[in-house]
């Protein structure tokens, strides 16, 4: 009843994005789905450049970070990226892999939403809608409020799907949090993950719009991939998957060349073309603003002949391990997740059900799983979703 008296629902999902919709489609009959925003799963709707990168061919459990190493692999394996596929072509959507056994959706990834939005069939959808207050009496008891309207809904089940951090712009808010500390749950150092290091002083803005194959470094982890220069900083995939390793303080190495042997090129060029400016054969394997960049800071003058078999040591030591202290990221403004989050030690791996109070679930980004760039995350959603849905 939506007249002051209270509503009773068998499951309340706060939530519509990836996790919750895919929950709801699986949670059965008495399902209500609560979201802030004014439509569902707005963040599927932006992702992968408006074709969302739903999943990876090659999941796998190393590909994702959190306290416990081992918390995600359980639902991995139970609801796995076949399955999504599985309905994702159940439904007609056609689908490519794009690179790195990236799958993203032919036309739009509003095809995702749509797909989700009828799988869960029967449950409710409450859009615009907030949570005001929150109670547990041995059932949950909410009270939302929409068009100005209070009502009071008591549900046996809560599942958490609020997301994270990333990106408040688009309603993300730390919503999940405030109620696992409510009932007693940690929250592990939430950080922006898959985001752009920043150099502050300006120093790439000449090569903004340079993309260059690279290998990035941290202490923790590599990635070889493409790098951008941009007028903040360094972005594309192989940063922003490096940027989930790294922390505030730390170098990144890049290696500028990767896959080449920059030290016996040089040998090679300075044996064939004596005469030829260093700069110009660099140029052949490296932008050439990225050249004229790299020698305001190193001495890249002379011929190749005049080269030393140390100098040209040297030359490819600090072109394949340049060295960079970022003073920062672009923070959740623009980071594609949120690391750290739900404390798995007091959920389920099987359900995400919380140890300590029973009927409550935690899904999605919420939660501390997070995964590497390339569909990791939405499958993440999905399955954890799943498993959650099932087990309601
Ligand atoms: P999600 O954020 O999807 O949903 C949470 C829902 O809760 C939202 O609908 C929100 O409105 C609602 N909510 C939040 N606070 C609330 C409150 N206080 N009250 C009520 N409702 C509230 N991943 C991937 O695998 N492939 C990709 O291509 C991309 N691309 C991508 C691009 C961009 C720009 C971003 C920001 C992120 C991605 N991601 C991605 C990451 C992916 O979007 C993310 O991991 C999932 O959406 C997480 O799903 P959840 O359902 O957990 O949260």
């Amino acid at each position: 009843m939506e007249n002051g008296t209270t509503r009773q629902v068998r499951t309340l999902i706060l939530g519509a994005g990836a996790a919750g919709m895919m929950c709801a489609a699986q949670a059965g009959p008495g399902c209500l789905v609560v979201d802030h925003a004014k439509k569902p799963g707005e963040k599927i709707r932006i992702s992968g450049g408006g074709r969302c990168n739903f999943t990876n061919l090659d999941i796998r459990p190393e590909c994702y970070l959190g306290e416990n190493p081992h918390f995600h692999k359980s639902a991995l394996a139970r609801y796995t990226q076949w399955d999504f596929i599985s309905m994702v072509s159940e439904h007609g959507i056609g689908w490519h892999e794009k690179t790195l056994g990236q799958l993203f959706c032919d036309d739009s990834a509003r095809d995702i939403i749509e797909m989700l939005r009828a799988e869960m069939g029967p449950a409710e959808l409450w859009l615009s809608t907030q949570l005001v207050d929150l109670r547990h009496d041995g059932t949950f008891v909410a009270t939302l409020e929409r068009e100005g309207r209070r009502t009071g809904v008591r549900a046996e089940r809560l599942v958490v799907a609020t997301g994270a951090k990333s990106i408040p712009k688009m309603g993300a808010t730390g919503l999940a949090y405030d109620i696992a500390r409510q009932f007693g749950h940690r929250v592990t150092e939430t950080r922006p993950g898959l985001v752009p290091l920043t150099f502050p002083d300006g120093r790439f803005k000449p090569l903004s719009g340079v993309a260059v194959p690279a290998r990035v470094a941290t202490d923790r982890a590599a990635f070889d991939e493409g790098m951008l220069f941009t007028h903040r900083g360094l972005s594309g995939p192989a940063v922003l998957q490096a940027s989930s390793y790294w922390r505030e303080g730390e170098a990144v190495e890049i290696d500028l060349a990767p896959g080449t042997d920059l030290a016996t090129a040089l040998r090679e060029g300075r044996a064939a073309q004596g005469r030829r400016a260093l700069t110009t054969e660099l140029a052949r394997h490296l932008p050439q603003r990225l050249v004229a960049h790299l020698s305001e800071t190193m001495d890249l003058s002379g011929n190749l002949g005049d080269l030393s078999d140390a100098r040209i040591a040297a030359l490819a030591e600090a072109l394949g391990c340049w060295r960079l202290v970022p003073a920062g990221s672009e923070g959740y403004r623009t980071a594609e997740v949120t690391l750290g989050g739900v404390a798995t030690d007091t959920l389920s791996s099987q359900t995400m059900e919380s140890a300590q109070v029973p009927g409550l679930y935690f899904i999605g980004e919420a939660v501390d799983v997070t995964g590497w760039l390339g569909g990791y995350n939405f499958q993440w959603a999905w399955s954890s979703g799943w498993a959650a849905g099932q087990a309601i």
